[in-house]
């Protein structure tokens, strides 16, 4: 079939790593721009992605790898052949796909982007690699970079600001992560849902830390998950259904989720509730409010959705106070590295300063919308300590009618302001809470 209507799943893979490393999309806009759609056979995409992500988690330490074997960079014009080295190393040195499979498919794949002059040059770098592997990667053990596979700048704050965990936490980045599931209490007990995937053969344990969590073994599509489609379920891992019982609604309230799309934690808000509360999603993104409404019409619920900015209060804000405000702010998505490896080359250090101001600045703007008495929960999915508890204390610092609660639970870790569960914990992604309150 000719390429344009049914590409190789290793080139899609590899175009869409150069997409993100170049072109800074993330890994789901560079997939589809790199034709994931065109692989109508579920295993190729599957495939595909499995390769593009996979490289994308071990990016920096293949790049080391690629650089021992390269006499000096490949130039600007043949970077097409640097991420098919990159993505093929992946597979050679991560999974147990057959050596000689990788070795021929990535270099036939010369042919498709007209350079068959690189067949040796392909062939002659992989091979080398082979015979050389373990060398390689005993001398790739001298840079931390390379072996923890992370950006200099990110290792370095993950170092300074976790002394005894850093080598936990980049080990825990660099694993698949788990796919866990919210049970709509609604619609059906956990215990209820658990006899549903009994009888669709999906093997899942329960969460010990939240009622509604339930963790598969092995991922699945959600396509295969009983009564999705009808809202029974939703995918959330643990650490975000922590908010909904952080946040301590009480029927008939006022909740404001101001930062709300996809709209997973607002969901769960509405469950807790049974509905019975005046809840309003805001979301500055007019495309990811979208997704608040389809969700809301996937599980039958209605709250009130609105397309605004929580930093301009004035231009969307009726005046009425909130009795709860869940603020899970924009932030670098360290915490969630797991899932979303990309992150590791999208994010740069100036974005962490930049992020921590946009958080304060947030803090600011929604606290006078707090009724007195009333509790923010300020939640996010970072592990750096600069857009968490040093957030909540410039906060704090000058705002005098707020007050910490103390957040009392057995996981996660204690901090100078509220709690840090690092990814792994307990199975969960990385996250962060802090509870204030209106005095
Ligand atoms: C961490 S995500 C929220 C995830 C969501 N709470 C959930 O559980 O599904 C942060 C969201 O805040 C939105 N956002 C960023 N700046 C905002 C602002 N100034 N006002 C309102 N929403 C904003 C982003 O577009 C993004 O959808």
């Amino acid at each position: 079939m000719p390429e344009s209507k049914q590409p190789s799943p290793r080139l899609v893979a590899s175009r869409a790593v150069q997409l993100v490393a170049d072109k800074g999309l993330n890994s789901d806009n560079a997939l589809a721009e790199a034709g994931l759609a065109k692989l109508t056979d579920p295993r190729n995409a599957s495939f595909a992605k499995s390769i593009c992500l996979g490289t994308l988690r071990w990016y920096h330490q293949l790049d080391a790898l690629l650089s021992m074997l390269l006499d000096k960079p490949l130039p600007r014009k043949n970077r097409d052949l640097h991420f098919l080295l990159l993505t093929a190393l992946f597979q050679l040195s991560k999974t147990d796909i057959a050596r000689h499979g990788v070795v021929s498919e990535t270099v036939s794949l010369v042919n498709v982007i007209k350079k068959k002059w690189a067949r040796g040059l392909l062939n002659a770098v992989l091979r080398n690699y082979l015979r050389q592997a373990d060398k390689l990667e005993k001398r790739i053990n001298n840079s931390a970079t390379a072996t923890s596979s992370h950006p200099e700048w990110l290792l370095t704050i993950l170092q300074e600001s976790w002394p005894n965990d850093w080598q936990e936490i980049t080990a825990e980045n660099n694993k698949q992560a788990p796919l866990s599931l919210r049970v709509n209490c609604l619609s059906n007990s956990r215990d209820e849902y658990l006899e549903l995937l009994k009888s669709a053969n999906i093997s899942c344990s329960s969460s010990e830390i939240v009622a509604s969590g339930i963790t598969l073994e092995t991922p699945c599509p959600v396509e295969s998950l009983p009564g999705f489609n009808d809202g029974q379920v939703s995918i959330q891992d643990i650490a975000p259904q922590l908010a909904a019982s952080l946040l301590d609604v009480k029927s008939g309230q006022r909740v404001l989720d101001a930062c709300a799309a996809p709209g997973g934690k607002t969901a769960h808000i509405f469950e807790s509730t049974a509905g019975n509360l005046e809840l309003t999603a805001l979301e500055l993104d007019p495309q990811r409010l979208q997704r608040i409404n389809q969700n809301m019409q996937r599980l039958g619920f209605e709250i009130e959705v609105l397309e605004g900015d929580a930093c301009k209060t004035e231009s969307w804000w009726q005046g009425k106070q909130f009795d709860r405000i869940l603020l899970d702010a924009p932030c670098s998505g360290t915490g969630v590295i797991r899932r979303h490896p990309d992150i590791k080359l999208l994010r740069r250090k100036s974005d962490i300063e930049r992020l921590a101001a946009l958080q304060l600045e947030l803090l600011r703007a929604l606290w006078p919308l707090l009724k007195s008495g009333g509790k923010l929960l300020y939640a996010t999915c970072s592990i750096l300590p600069q857009e968490n508890e040093e957030t909540i204390d410039k906060f704090l610092a000058r705002e005098e009618t707020a007050i910490e609660l103390n957040i009392d639970v057995h996981y996660g870790q204690s901090r100078q302001h509220g709690i840090q569960i690092l990814p792994g914990d307990h199975n969960m992604d990385g996250f962060f809470y802090a509870c204030l309150q209106k005095n």
